[in-house]
């Protein structure tokens, strides 16, 4: 039975891709890029567009900002206010940031995101990240970010307290009632005195509840930490996996785990990163691909990973695997997208894989790329998958949208219609 999926676009809202062909078009600090992208997303039906972020320009590989700043990597604007735009041009997509529980003080993501919510008629999401690069710790005053597994401990009592923030105001607190000139009942609008052992706040949030309640919490760690953090908090994961087999093992754990811990499994989505070649012909498809992996650019890659993981990879020798031992305090997920996968891959192959912003390869016609996802989410065991795209590929969003969306909407493998205003209706839907 054809089982229908959801999609997302995924990007940075960054410099990176300024050397793609179709650089040109647009200017990546301008608004009108970001308002095209989520009008073409909209019409084709995806649940929503999701920028990654990271709020610093990293100086992991070789110790310095140099590598990254001569590239344009990790060069970004802000995500929020970017987000503001494209619901401003836009009235069904869901609309997410990646923000940092490691960085971000809780009362002002709880009303960044409260705002975004309120603005957007409930099309908010929060893929809450606990970074991983001690730069962006720095420039948010720390020395250092905490241990791996204590900055979820950390998140967990931060998802509390925002929660606590956005319930705040009952949903029936706002009355606006002009006889009696009341604007909301006092007796419903609460502080909030937390107290916890990393965060303290006040409240209420001097904004009345949010269209949906609490915007939609996306996770990308996929640690046993980060797992368990997802179980918790979670209403959807994202992962990057490089095998069918590795998405089914990932898909299978959390699932289970959701279960144990007393929680419908279909209550948390799991999309995967997918970034389809097309071509006309196979062949052509193919050498698209052999095109790309001759221009991916393996420094920038291993800079990437290095910003990634936290270790400087250019100390590594390129010709050999990566140690089994490699003391991660980054994002040990990314690790585990190479060490679970192939283990015999060297690191100037890895190196490659991540030039090319690469993870689960598909290369094909579009009607062959549509039966490869297919086949991938019942295998998998996926409910959806986002498309890993540069932000100012345009011409890579409109082949998306154009000739690979409409043949998986003729196959019913997405949707042709929106089921709600808000991005909770859309995404627990089906
Ligand atoms: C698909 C995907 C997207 C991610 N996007 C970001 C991001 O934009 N910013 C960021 O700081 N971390 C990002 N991460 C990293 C994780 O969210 C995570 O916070 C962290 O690095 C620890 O992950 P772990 O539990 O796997 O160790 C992403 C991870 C994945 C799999």
């Amino acid at each position: 039975m054809v089982k229908m999926l959801h999609f997302a676009w995924f990007g940075a809202p960054g410099a990176h891709y300024w050397n793609v062909p179709s650089a040109g078009i647009y200017d990546w600090r301008r608004g009108d890029l970001y308002m095209d992208i989520a009008r073409l997303c909209e019409r084709a039906f995806m649940d929503m567009v999701l920028f990654a972020d990271i709020p610093a320009i990293p100086a992991t590989y070789g110790d310095s900002n140099d590598h990254y700043v001569k590239h344009g990597l990790e060069v970004h604007l802000d995500p929020a206010p970017i987000l503001a735009m494209m619901g401003g041009a836009t009235r069904h997509i869901g609309l997410g940031a990646t923000l940092s529980t490691s960085l971000y003080p809780p009362f002002l993501l709880a009303r960044m995101m409260g705002t975004l919510d309120h603005l957007t008629g409930g099309r908010s999401a929060w893929n809450v990240v606990t970074s991983a690069n001690a730069t962006a710790a720095q420039n948010f005053g720390q020395n250092e970010l905490p241990e791996h597994d204590e900055r979820y401990n950390i998140a967990d009592e931060y998802l509390d307290l925002v929660r606590r923030l956005w319930d705040s105001w009952a949903t029936d607190a706002v009355l606006e009632d002009r006889e009696r000139n009341v604007f909301a009942d006092p007796a419903k609008v609460k502080p909030i005195h937390f107290a916890g052992k990393y965060f303290r706040s006040r409240g209420p949030l001097n904004l009345p509840a949010l269209p949906q309640r609490h915007p939609v919490i996306i996770m990308a760690g996929t640690s046993p930490r980060g797992q368990q953090f997802a179980v918790t908090n979670a209403d959807m994961v994202i992962a990057h996996k490089n095998s069918v087999q590795d998405m089914r093992a990932y898909s299978t754990r959390l699932r289970n785990q959701l279960t144990a811990a007393g929680r419908d499994p279909a209550s948390c989505k799991v999309f995967f990163s997918i970034k389809p070649v097309m071509g006309d012909t196979p062949a052509m498809a193919q050498e698209k691909w052999a095109q790309n992996y001759e221009k991916a650019d393996a420094e920038s890659g291993l800079s990437y990973l290095s910003a990634m993981i936290g270790i400087d990879f250019s100390k590594y020798d390129l010709d050999k695997p990566l140690p089994p031992d490699l003391p991660v305090q980054g994002m040990i997920g990314k690790l585990l997208q190479y060490t679970e996968a192939k283990k015999d891959m060297t690191l100037r192959e890895i190196a490659k894989h991540e030039g090319m912003h690469e993870t689960f390869p598909i290369c094909g016609t579009p009607e062959q790329v549509a039966d490869i996802i297919e086949q991938t989410a019942i295998e998998g065991g996926a409910d959806g998958f986002h498309f890993r795209v540069k932000v100012g590929d345009f011409q890579y969003l409109t082949e998306i949208v154009t000739k690979l969306m409409p043949i998986l909407q003729r196959r019913g493998l997405a949707r042709t219609s929106y089921a709600g205003p808000t991005l909770r209706e859309n995404l627990f839907a089906f």
